[in-house]
């Protein structure tokens, strides 16, 4: 995509009190100028023509067939579900690791989610355990892009012909990753983008449900409309539209999408910001973990790093725990830095329905993981305050 003439980077400035954010949007006055035209032009609802054209922009970024907005990625999961006809004794198999909205969806259409591990390097579902959790109710493995980082498809792919189920992608956080150069969000069945306020690109609340299946799509496009065809009624397609099958109301606000719009001409170049400060980072902490005082993520293969989004950095905090405490330093020291999931297998709820023991690598992530200020705003020398202080909270000096 070539961004217009309007391009404009300049951020509104944070207020940030002085504490280095975990992760923070970038928005210029190029947003502000977005939503008072939508508020000039008084078509603030949703559906409209500001949101067709990220749709489009979206599909052709992607190389996806079809793109709907929603109002959020787990709604346009659930859609999904919904669409798939995935319901009422259905089993579907998704990491313990992983957003606890996603299992409320499959939850609300009356399925169950079957908490599997996830492999310890970059902690995406594990393959070998969905395998040993696949029975004659799964219709679906959800692979999570933890981090934004590619789980392992070709194996998800594999278990989809042997067994004939749906592949879902939760690219929440995945926008401009890539797996063996495609999109993620474009391989399974379905897969889902969030646009929420901590992702890469924003626009407050939202999300988008992609597909390469258009009938798949035509069917969630009633479901987000309140069961209507107003979207074909929009297109000019039919004269009227009416109630032709049991929905919901997902879509998204023309207010949103015009933020949307501008924060897609931004992309490339908040993605190659956070690439920078991810490397460097990496680069920064080698010691640290030489020392064994935390573990990286390993990254091992240049060509996945290559098409990598850099959503987040998170470590491993060494000794197991030790996590907390370091958290509060950094605190204390003006830094931002937070626990990530709950392993939902040991959560009130999912303790309540969930029969496959423990699941260490879930378990261990839920403990020791900490993530660390990522995000396209964050300065070199703020950057360096945080490694610095990382060494002092870990090592004492
Ligand atoms: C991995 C993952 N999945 C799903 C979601 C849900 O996204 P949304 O808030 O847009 O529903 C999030 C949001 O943080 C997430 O990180």
């Amino acid at each position: 995509m070539t961004p217009g003439p309007r391009l404009d980077l300049v951020p509104i400035p944070p207020s940030t009190n002085g504490v280095i954010r975990v992760s923070r949007p970038t928005f210029s006055s190029a947003e502000v100028r977005a939503v008072a035209r939508v508020l000039a032009s008084g078509e603030v609802g949703g559906n409209g023509p500001i949101g067709r054209e990220v749709e489009r922009l979206l599909a052709k970024r992607l190389n996806a067939r079809r793109v709907l907005l929603l109002s959020s990625c787990t709604h346009a999961y659930q859609a999904g579900l919904q669409a798939l006809g995935i319901g009422k004794g259905d089993e579907v198999i998704m990491p313990s690791f992983s957003y606890m909205s996603m299992a409320n969806a499959v939850l609300n259409v009356g399925a169950r989610p079957v908490f599997v591990d996830v492999e310890p390097d970059h902690l995406t579902i594990d393959p070998v355990a969905a395998n040993r959790a696949v029975t004659r109710r799964t219709k679906a493995i959800l692979a999570v892009h933890y981090a934004g980082y590619p789980c392992q498809m070709d194996a998800l792919l594999a278990l989809k012909r042997r067994y004939e189920l749906a592949i879902l992608e939760d690219a929440a956080q995945a926008i401009g990753s890539t797996y063996r150069g495609r999109a993620l969000g474009t391989i399974g069945e379905f897969g889902c983008l969030s646009f929420h306020q901590t992702k890469n690109i924003v626009c407050g609340e939202g999300g988008a449900f992609v597909t390469q299946r258009v009938a798949l799509a035509d069917r969630v496009d009633l479901i987000r409309e309140k069961g209507t065809n107003r979207s074909a009624f929009l297109r000019g397609k039919v004269g009227r539209y009416e109630w032709i099958a049991q929905g919901d109301n997902y879509v998204l606000s023309e207010l949103q999408a015009a933020i949307l719009r501008e924060q897609l001409l931004k992309l490339d170049i908040l993605t190659a910001r956070r690439r920078r400060l991810g490397l460097r980072y990496v680069r920064w902490l080698r010691p640290l973990e030489q020392r064994g005082r935390l573990r990286l993520p390993p990254f091992r293969r240049p060509e996945e790093i290559a098409g990598y989004n850099w959503h987040f950095l998170y470590v491993m905090v060494e000794p197991p725990g030790d996590r907390n405490r370091v958290i509060a330093q950094l605190r204390a020291r003006n830094i931002e830095a937070t626990t990530h999931f709950p392993a939902l297998h040991c959560s009130p709820l999912g303790r309540q329905f969930h029969r496959g023991g423990s699941l260490p690598y879930a378990e261990a992530a839920a403990k020791r993981l900490m993530r660390i200020p990522l995000h396209a705003e964050l300065s070199v020398r703020d950057q360096q305050r945080v490694v610095e202080a990382l060494h002092e909270v870990l090592e004492g000096h």
